[in-house]
């Protein structure tokens, strides 16, 4: 392509921009990252001379391609257009474009100015990781996305629900045990569903016991005493008698999870009775609560008991029953004198 015609184009442009807005048109195009746009000019009947120009660079002129650009052609079989096809269209197209064309009998151009937006899907491409920290300490979120439009960039604590920011820096000053969780980045620009991408903040902190459950049972029956806490990382639990840690032998199960402690008695004996401490303990600290197996009397008595109150007098043969399978038991030596007692008064 000679120089003189560039010249030339470039004058033809330069007079149609000097010449007022009624020669010059604007039209919005937009597509998406990957496909095809298609800038469409209808031909005026006769024109002399056409162009079409990349901001001001020239793509073609007439039908004659100046760009070097593959993606760049002009579409063919429409015969009362003159249309410039971009496949596939890349963020960098987008701006402004330009159809010139000289109409017959006029000394300037006429021009269509064409601003194609390129709309690309929100990426989120720089997010904070998982956090393990400590209580009071200063953690701050951080998610960087990007897209066309600009995403609007939110965080949210999911897991368990909880407050939204809209932005996308998030300071959370000395932060406690109830802000961890997981929290989601969220980009979003309304070209497709927005980017999601969670991080988990976990807090660490010492176990605190926070329920323990005594249990009474009767010679033969299944007791359970249970100790739960709460720590970060997980509490280990160990179960003492007094001085002694309680080994799961003679009768005695164990089953723990992450927060709860259950000490398991299938078939309660006089030696399983007393005072059980269970202590929770993580790298932090330690935290125990103590908890009694007492004994009760065995059901049999217990419906027996219950009967008495309504039938008066039979029952005291069962009474002496349980007095000699009780006979080492203090509990139980303290129930047989209650119901002795009561025996008296319904004589
Ligand atoms: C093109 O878009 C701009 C904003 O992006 C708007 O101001 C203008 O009115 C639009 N023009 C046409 C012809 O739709
Ligand atoms: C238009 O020009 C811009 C900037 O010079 C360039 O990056 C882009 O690839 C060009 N696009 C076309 C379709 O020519
Ligand atoms: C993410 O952003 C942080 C803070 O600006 C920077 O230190 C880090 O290098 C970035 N990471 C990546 C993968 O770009
Ligand atoms: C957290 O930030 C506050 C003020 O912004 C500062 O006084 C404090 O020392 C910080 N704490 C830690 C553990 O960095
Ligand atoms: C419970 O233990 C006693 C004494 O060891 C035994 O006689 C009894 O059979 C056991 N009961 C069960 C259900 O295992
Ligand atoms: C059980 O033992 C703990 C620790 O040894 C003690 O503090 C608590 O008073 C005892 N409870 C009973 C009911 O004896």
């Amino acid at each position: 392509m000679e120089m003189a015609l560039w010249r030339c184009v470039f004058i033809i442009l330069l007079k149609a921009v000097w010449q007022g807005p009624g020669d010059v048109l604007s039209q919005n195009v937009t597509v998406r990252e990957g496909e095809e746009a298609i800038l469409r000019c209808t031909v005026l009947e006769g024109a002399v001379r056409r162009a079409w120009l990349n901001r001001s660079s020239i793509l073609f002129t007439g039908d004659e391609k100046w760009s070097p650009e593959e993606r760049v052609s002009l579409l063919k079989g429409t015969k009362n257009q003159y249309a410039l096809r971009i496949n596939p269209a890349e963020p960098q197209d987008e701006g402004s474009y330009s159809c010139s064309q000289q109409p017959p009998g006029r000394v300037g151009a006429k021009i269509v100015i064409f601003h194609l937006s390129v709309h690309v899907p929100p990426h989120i491409y720089n997010m904070t990781g998982d956090i393990t920290t400590d209580e009071t300490s200063n953690v701050s979120l951080r998610c960087r996305a990007t897209g066309n439009p600009e995403p609007q960039v939110t965080w949210k604590r999911i897991v368990p629900p909880g407050h939204e920011w809209r932005r996308s820096e998030v300071s959370l000053p000395s932060v406690m045990r109830k802000d961890a969780g997981t929290y989601e980045c969220s980009a979003r620009n309304g070209v497709t569903a927005p980017a999601r991408r969670r991080m988990i903040l976990t807090i660490r902190y010492p176990p605190v016991v926070t329920e323990v459950h005594g249990a009474g049972a009767a010679l033969g029956e299944t007791a359970v005493l249970r100790c739960e806490a709460s720590a970060q990382p997980p509490p280990e639990f160990t179960w003492f008698r007094d001085e002694h840690r309680v080994v799961t032998r003679h009768g005695i199960r164990l089953q723990t999870t992450d927060s709860r402690s259950l000490l398991m008695f299938p078939n309660v004996t006089n030696d399983h009775y007393g005072n059980y401490t269970c202590i929770a303990s993580n790298t932090l600290g330690t935290s125990a609560a103590s908890n009694l197996l007492h004994q009760t009397p065995t059901e049999s008595t217990n419906r027996v008991k219950e009967d008495s109150s309504h039938r008066r007098g039979p029952g005291l043969d069962i009474h002496g029953r349980a007095c000699s399978t009780h006979s080492f038991s203090f509990v139980a030596m303290l129930f047989v004198m209650m119901v002795a007692v009561m025996g008296l008064h319904a004589d």
